[in-house]
Protein backbone atom coordinates (compact mmCIF):
# COMPACT_ATOMS: atom_id res chain seq x y z
CA UNK A 1 0.00 0.00 0.00
CA UNK A 2 1.91 3.28 -0.75
CA UNK A 3 1.49 6.39 1.42
CA UNK A 4 -1.16 8.33 -0.96
CA UNK A 5 -3.72 5.24 -0.96
CA UNK A 6 -2.81 4.73 3.16
CA UNK A 7 -4.02 8.52 3.81
CA UNK A 8 -6.97 8.45 1.84
CA UNK A 9 -7.93 5.14 3.47
CA UNK A 10 -7.34 6.67 6.51
CA UNK A 11 -9.25 9.90 5.44
CA UNK A 12 -12.27 8.07 4.18
CA UNK A 13 -12.22 6.27 7.36
CA UNK A 14 -11.45 9.48 10.49
CA UNK A 15 -13.94 11.57 8.44
CA UNK A 16 -16.87 10.07 6.64
CA UNK A 17 -19.43 9.48 8.99
CA UNK A 18 -19.53 13.29 9.51
CA UNK A 19 -20.04 14.20 6.26
CA UNK A 20 -23.09 14.25 4.17
CA UNK A 21 -22.39 13.44 0.77
CA UNK A 22 -25.23 14.78 -1.51
CA UNK A 23 -23.56 17.16 -3.19
CA UNK A 24 -19.57 16.78 -3.17
CA UNK A 25 -18.15 14.32 -5.83
CA UNK A 26 -14.95 14.89 -3.61
CA UNK A 27 -17.10 13.51 -0.82
CA UNK A 28 -18.88 11.07 -2.73
CA UNK A 29 -15.40 9.44 -4.44
CA UNK A 30 -14.51 8.75 -0.37
CA UNK A 31 -17.78 7.26 0.70
CA UNK A 32 -17.09 4.65 -2.18
CA UNK A 33 -13.75 4.43 -1.10
CA UNK A 34 -14.97 3.58 2.14
CA UNK A 35 -17.81 1.07 1.46
CA UNK A 36 -14.79 -0.54 -0.74
CA UNK A 37 -12.97 -1.09 2.58
CA UNK A 38 -15.44 -2.65 3.97
CA UNK A 39 -15.91 -5.62 1.40
CA UNK A 40 -12.20 -5.65 1.31
CA UNK A 41 -11.83 -6.66 4.45
CA UNK A 42 -10.12 -3.31 5.68
CA UNK A 43 -7.58 -5.03 3.81
CA UNK A 44 -6.58 -7.21 6.86
CA UNK A 45 -6.44 -10.90 6.79
CA UNK A 46 -9.83 -12.27 6.75
CA UNK A 47 -9.08 -15.79 7.21
CA UNK A 48 -9.64 -15.32 11.37
CA UNK A 49 -11.95 -17.78 13.45
CA UNK A 50 -12.27 -14.45 15.53
CA UNK A 51 -13.49 -12.85 12.56
CA UNK A 52 -16.42 -15.08 11.51
CA UNK A 53 -14.35 -17.45 9.17
CA UNK A 54 -15.37 -20.83 9.51
CA UNK A 55 -14.34 -24.27 8.73
CA UNK A 56 -17.69 -25.46 7.28
CA UNK A 57 -16.91 -29.42 6.53
CA UNK A 58 -14.69 -29.58 9.97
CA UNK A 59 -16.07 -33.18 10.88
CA UNK A 60 -13.78 -34.38 7.23
CA UNK A 61 -11.04 -32.56 8.46
CA UNK A 62 -8.70 -33.37 11.83
CA UNK A 63 -7.07 -31.11 13.93
CA UNK A 64 -3.77 -32.37 15.54
CA UNK A 65 -3.33 -30.70 18.66
CA UNK A 66 -5.79 -29.04 21.31
CA UNK A 67 -8.18 -26.08 21.27
CA UNK A 68 -5.85 -23.30 21.11
CA UNK A 69 -3.39 -24.37 18.43
CA UNK A 70 -4.46 -26.33 15.89
CA UNK A 71 -6.77 -24.39 13.83
CA UNK A 72 -5.37 -22.95 10.07
CA UNK A 73 -7.76 -19.81 10.75
CA UNK A 74 -5.48 -19.20 14.18
CA UNK A 75 -3.22 -16.43 14.88
CA UNK A 76 -0.44 -17.94 17.27
CA UNK A 77 0.89 -19.92 14.28
CA UNK A 78 4.51 -21.00 15.69
CA UNK A 79 4.05 -23.45 17.93
CA UNK A 80 3.96 -26.94 15.60
CA UNK A 81 5.58 -30.11 16.03
CA UNK A 82 4.92 -33.72 14.93
CA UNK A 83 1.64 -34.05 17.14
CA UNK A 84 0.08 -30.26 17.37
CA UNK A 85 -0.73 -27.42 15.37
CA UNK A 86 -2.23 -28.34 11.46
CA UNK A 87 -4.77 -29.90 9.84
CA UNK A 88 -5.50 -33.62 8.10
CA UNK A 89 -7.02 -34.32 5.43
CA UNK A 90 -6.93 -37.84 3.00
CA UNK A 91 -6.48 -37.19 -0.75
CA UNK A 92 -9.79 -36.38 -2.38
CA UNK A 93 -10.90 -34.33 0.03
CA UNK A 94 -11.49 -30.41 0.43
CA UNK A 95 -10.82 -28.16 3.56
CA UNK A 96 -13.82 -25.57 3.12
CA UNK A 97 -13.68 -22.25 4.56
CA UNK A 98 -17.15 -20.53 4.38
CA UNK A 99 -16.47 -16.66 4.78
CA UNK A 100 -19.48 -13.91 7.26
CA UNK A 101 -19.85 -12.05 4.11
CA UNK A 102 -18.68 -11.74 0.18
CA UNK A 103 -15.22 -10.22 0.34
CA UNK A 104 -13.29 -8.59 -2.77
CA UNK A 105 -9.91 -10.25 -2.52
CA UNK A 106 -6.72 -11.15 -4.50
CA UNK A 107 -4.22 -12.88 -2.41
CA UNK A 108 -4.81 -16.16 -0.16
CA UNK A 109 -1.62 -17.50 1.11
CA UNK A 110 -1.01 -21.32 2.36
CA UNK A 111 1.47 -22.51 4.53
CA UNK A 112 1.89 -26.61 4.80
CA UNK A 113 3.73 -28.72 6.79
CA UNK A 114 7.20 -28.23 6.79
CA UNK A 115 8.84 -29.32 10.07
CA UNK A 116 10.76 -32.45 8.58
CA UNK A 117 14.13 -32.97 8.02
CA UNK A 118 13.24 -33.13 4.36
CA UNK A 119 10.95 -30.44 2.98
CA UNK A 120 7.65 -32.40 2.17
CA UNK A 121 6.17 -31.72 -1.48
CA UNK A 122 2.45 -31.54 -1.62
CA UNK A 123 -0.02 -31.95 -4.58
CA UNK A 124 -2.92 -29.81 -4.04
CA UNK A 125 -5.42 -27.31 -5.40
CA UNK A 126 -7.28 -23.94 -4.29
CA UNK A 127 -10.28 -23.05 -5.53
CA UNK A 128 -12.38 -19.61 -4.84
CA UNK A 129 -15.88 -19.63 -5.05
CA UNK A 130 -18.37 -16.74 -5.05
CA UNK A 131 -22.20 -16.62 -3.50
CA UNK A 132 -23.74 -18.07 -6.59
CA UNK A 133 -21.79 -21.27 -6.14
CA UNK A 134 -19.19 -20.52 -9.00
CA UNK A 135 -16.11 -21.83 -8.59
CA UNK A 136 -13.00 -21.16 -9.99
CA UNK A 137 -9.15 -22.71 -9.85
CA UNK A 138 -6.51 -20.11 -8.50
CA UNK A 139 -3.90 -22.25 -7.81
CA UNK A 140 -2.72 -25.82 -8.58
CA UNK A 141 0.87 -27.27 -7.92
CA UNK A 142 2.23 -31.23 -7.26
CA UNK A 143 5.16 -29.98 -4.97
CA UNK A 144 4.17 -27.56 -3.22
CA UNK A 145 6.08 -26.19 0.09
CA UNK A 146 6.27 -24.44 3.41
CA UNK A 147 4.89 -20.76 2.64
CA UNK A 148 3.01 -20.17 -0.89
CA UNK A 149 1.29 -16.87 -1.56
CA UNK A 150 -1.14 -16.91 -4.52
CA UNK A 151 -2.09 -13.55 -6.54
CA UNK A 152 -5.06 -13.32 -8.67
CA UNK A 153 -7.53 -10.85 -10.00
CA UNK A 154 -9.29 -8.95 -7.89
CA UNK A 155 -12.39 -11.47 -6.98
CA UNK A 156 -15.55 -11.11 -5.09
CA UNK A 157 -15.43 -14.74 -2.61
CA UNK A 158 -17.86 -16.33 -0.44
CA UNK A 159 -15.86 -19.86 -0.08
CA UNK A 160 -12.15 -21.04 -0.17
CA UNK A 161 -11.66 -24.22 -0.59
CA UNK A 162 -8.56 -26.21 -0.54
CA UNK A 163 -8.32 -29.71 -2.16
CA UNK A 164 -5.77 -32.52 -1.68
CA UNK A 165 -5.32 -34.15 -4.99
CA UNK A 166 -2.51 -36.54 -4.43
CA UNK A 167 -0.98 -36.24 -0.70
CA UNK A 168 2.37 -35.66 -0.21
CA UNK A 169 6.00 -36.98 -1.20
CA UNK A 170 5.97 -38.81 2.47
CA UNK A 171 2.07 -39.92 2.62
CA UNK A 172 -1.41 -39.25 1.45
CA UNK A 173 -1.88 -36.42 4.14
CA UNK A 174 -2.39 -32.24 3.29
CA UNK A 175 -1.36 -31.02 6.27
CA UNK A 176 -2.27 -26.75 7.18
CA UNK A 177 -0.49 -25.07 9.60
CA UNK A 178 -2.02 -21.53 8.41
CA UNK A 179 -3.95 -20.02 5.94
CA UNK A 180 -4.69 -16.36 5.32
CA UNK A 181 -6.61 -14.19 2.49
CA UNK A 182 -6.74 -10.56 1.72
CA UNK A 183 -6.90 -7.68 -0.66
CA UNK A 184 -3.78 -6.55 -1.38
CA UNK A 185 -2.94 -3.36 -2.98
C1 LIG B 1 -7.21 -10.70 -15.02
O1 LIG B 1 -7.53 -9.42 -15.47
C2 LIG B 1 -6.87 -9.04 -16.67
C3 LIG B 1 -7.19 -7.58 -16.94
O2 LIG B 1 -8.56 -7.32 -16.83
C4 LIG B 1 -7.32 -9.96 -17.80
O3 LIG B 1 -6.66 -9.62 -18.99
C5 LIG B 1 -6.99 -11.39 -17.42
O4 LIG B 1 -7.48 -12.28 -18.40
C6 LIG B 1 -7.59 -11.74 -16.07
N1 LIG B 1 -7.10 -13.04 -15.66
C7 LIG B 1 -7.92 -14.02 -15.30
C8 LIG B 1 -7.27 -15.29 -14.90
O5 LIG B 1 -9.14 -13.90 -15.28
C1 LIG C 1 -0.29 -40.13 -6.66
O1 LIG C 1 0.87 -40.34 -5.88
C2 LIG C 1 1.32 -41.67 -5.90
C3 LIG C 1 2.42 -41.78 -4.87
O2 LIG C 1 3.34 -40.73 -5.03
C4 LIG C 1 1.75 -42.02 -7.31
O3 LIG C 1 2.21 -43.35 -7.35
C5 LIG C 1 0.54 -41.87 -8.22
O4 LIG C 1 0.95 -42.09 -9.59
C6 LIG C 1 -0.04 -40.47 -8.12
N1 LIG C 1 -1.29 -40.42 -8.84
C7 LIG C 1 -1.56 -39.46 -9.71
C8 LIG C 1 -2.89 -39.53 -10.35
O5 LIG C 1 -0.78 -38.56 -9.96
Amino acid sequence: MNIVKSLLLIYSLLAMPTLQCSQSCFCRKYFTLRIRTQIRGQYKNILQQNNGALISNRNQISFAGNQFNRSPLRSEVYYVNGGRGYTSQIIGRYLIIDLPQTYEINTIIFWVYDRDATLRRFNLQVYIQNSQGQRQLIYQNTAATSITKIKFNDTFVKQILFYNNNGSSLNQYLHFLNLQAYFDF
